[in-house]
């Protein structure tokens, strides 16, 4: 065998591959070169411990270095019996040395990817933070005193019927008994359509006594309908006055209806809406389309308070949506939901309503 081989040879012997070294056939390795070995040993360990970054490649690790059946600290350990019996004493400490620095390694690395498990990365979601609040809107006081009118009406067996925004002269005048010649029709009074003038006018509705007119003029008595919605008038703004404001109109026609029934009704819808046993007043009042007409008045905290208008349904007004007056009667109310809205909640200028400010509109 020629010189360089053998030499070849040896140098495995001091090589980092102890499987080799200690199936090599030597007798007895010098104990220099299995110091080598150990510190080999140690660095790797060190070195690929400290790069692990998750739990798996941390097993890989402790199998690679420590593992009991093919590990590189159990190859190392087979050349021990490979070396001079004065140098294993010193050999054996200087492995147990070397095999509890990467035993101590591997649990550091434990305990960091442990750690590192538990504190929350940049950007990642912390459960136990208390959550961001969402802050939820809520329906406008108005609409929220339309639908409790409308619960009441209802449970008084009162159907929600809804009418146009945009009417004719016919429904909004007309049938209601107020003649061209009436001051309500009066330009100044009303919004009349720019882009509908002509023979009959269309204008935004100043009433919702308009929905009388067209649930009569679609079906036959008994009626009893509720309806609520906007209206239009040109009125100037102030604390009891806008120019676009909500009205509940109420209309029962049946036979036998009397202003008693009227009353009643107003009663039980007073004091379900305010609260308490409230009590209803009627004055004398006009309207062209009632007769007698009222206004009524509710007392609610020792004040009587200005609710509306109401009467007994004209009989020109049943004949003119082809009823008979002869056998039925019936009673019509009307009034403003911005005002009982603002004596509900204590409001002293129903313009807040329309302020949009929810500073204000949060209280309700
Ligand atoms: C009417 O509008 C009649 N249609 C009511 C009626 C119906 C009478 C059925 C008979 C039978 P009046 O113009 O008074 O009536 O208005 C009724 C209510 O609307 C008033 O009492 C008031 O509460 C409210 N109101 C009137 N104008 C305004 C306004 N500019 N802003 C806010 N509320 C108003």
């Amino acid at each position: 065998m020629p010189p360089g081989r053998r030499s070849d040879c040896r140098s495995r012997l001091r090589s980092r591959d102890p499987v080799a070294a200690s199936q090599g056939g030597e007798s007895a390795g010098s104990l220099a070169a299995f110091l080598a070995e150990l510190t080999a040993f140690r660095e790797a360990a060190a070195a690929a411990l400290q790069g692990v970054a998750d739990d798996a490649a941390l097993e890989q690790a402790r199998v690679e270095f420590l593992g009991a059946r093919s590990g590189r600290l159990k190859a190392v350990q087979k050349l021990l019996s490979g070396l001079g019996t004065s140098d294993r004493p010193a050999a054996g400490r200087h492995f147990n040395e070397a095999k509890e620095a990467v035993t101590a390694l591997l649990a550091a690395a434990q305990e960091r990817l442990a750690a590192a498990a538990a504190t929350p990365s940049a950007g990642a979601v912390d459960v136990t933070l208390p959550g961001e609040s969402v802050r939820l809107g809520h329906v406008h006081p108005i609409t929220q005193t339309i639908r409790q009118v409308q619960e009441i009406m209802a449970r008084l067996g009162f159907e929600s019927v809804d009418g146009p925004e945009v009417e004719d002269q016919w429904h909004n005048f007309e049938a209601l008994a107020i003649p061209a010649a009436h001051p309500a029709r009066d330009p100044l009074d009303n919004f009349y359509l720019a882009v509908a003038r002509g023979a009959d006018p269309l204008l935004l509705r100043s009433q919702t006594s308009t929905v009388q007119i067209r649930v009569m003029e679609g079906r036959k008595p008994p009626v009893r309908i509720v309806s609520l919605g906007r209206v239009y008038r040109p009125d100037t703004a102030d604390a009891t006055h806008y120019p676009m404001f909500h009205q509940v109109e109420g209309l029962l026609v049946e036979e036998g209806t009397t202003m008693a029934h009227l009353k009643s009704v107003l009663r039980q819808l007073a004091s379900s809406f305010l609260g308490g046993d409230v009590r209803v007043r009627f004055r004398p009042s006009f309207f062209p389309f009632t007769e007698p007409s009222v206004e009524f008045d509710m007392e609610w905290g020792g004040r009587w308070i200005e609710m509306g208008g109401a009467g007994m349904v004209d009989p020109a007004v049943l004949d003119a949506v082809g009823y008979d007056p002869a056998t039925v009667s019936g009673f019509a109310f009307g009034l403003g939901v911005e005002r009982i809205a603002a004596r509900r909640y204590g409001v002293a200028d129903i313009r807040d309503f329309y302020r949009n400010d929810v500073r204000f509109l949060r209280q309700f």
